[in-house]
């Protein structure tokens, strides 16, 4: 992957801003990959001020989120629907319609990975996809372990992400949800291009196993070594640990 070490989460943000935009504009029905969590916040809102700055048409833009908590309601404020609407969907002024969240209800989600994949193969695939990263160096939420070739599936979640997680539960680890539906390691390698962000010294050493360890399942990110268009941006704290 190309690493790019930025000074902190906005030039970060303008980078993957200028990226998109470009895309937008050559591409109006584009397909976006998005991501929850806090590491894409700032590069989302470099992107929605570039949007209403430059007046460019997001009206086809379609989108697909990574992942979602499993038997959390999608109107609960921290399902990933809420959050991918209320930090992208409304900022842009993307049709809500275009945007799709793993469907994480009970009763389906046996065959609802299956069919997830299948819409975005109907979609013609995602051009530009955008990750963070675990302190385990998970992508989605594929945790230590999950088959680089898997398809979105149900996963359950690791203790030490839900404890990562607990932040959006009142600092409750009992309130995160046990289970998630994700977008499997195969089905984010097949988006035509990745932009991993990773900020801070908590993630130095998933960074380092990524970019420099041995292509392995028990660290997911790893995986984007076999991708042919994947960048990597870091600030100076999780990029500590690069030789
Ligand atoms: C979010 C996701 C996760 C996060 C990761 C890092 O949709 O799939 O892989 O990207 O847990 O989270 P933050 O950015 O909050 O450190």
């Amino acid at each position: 992957a190309e690493v790019i070490i930025v000074s902190n989460e906005d030039e970060a943000g303008r980078i993957y801003a200028d990226c998109t935009a470009q895309l937008i504009k050559s591409k109006p029905d584009c397909v976006l990959g998005l991501a929850t969590g806090s590491s894409p916040l700032a590069a989302y809102k470099a992107l929605a001020a570039k949007v209403k700055a430059e007046g460019i048409d997001v009206s086809r833009v379609r989108g697909f989120a990574l992942d979602e908590y499993a038997g959390l309601d999608p109107n609960h404020p921290q399902s990933y629907r809420s959050t991918i609407n209320r930090t992208v969907v409304e900022p842009l002024g993307m049709n809500p319609d275009l945007v799709r969240v793993p469907n994480g209800n009970l009763d389906t989600i046996a065959t609802a990975g299956r069919e997830y994949d299948a819409a975005i193969e109907a979609a013609g695939g995602v051009d530009l996809q955008i990750l963070g990263i675990g302190t385990d160096g998970h992508i989605g939420f594929n945790e230590p372990g999950s088959s680089l070739a898997s398809g979105t599936r149900i996963k359950t979640l690791t203790e030490q992400t839900r404890i990562d997680n607990a932040r959006f539960f009142e600092d409750d680890v009992n309130k995160v949800p046990t289970h998630c539906i994700t977008q499997g390691i195969g089905t984010i390698l097949k988006a035509r291009q990745l932009v991993l962000l990773a900020f801070g010294a908590g993630k130095a050493e998933a960074v380092a196993e990524t970019v420099e360890g041995g292509i392995s399942s028990f660290c997911p990110a790893s995986a984007l070594q076999l991708h042919p268009h994947a960048t990597v941006i870091v600030d100076e704290a999780a990029a500590s640990r690069l030789r």
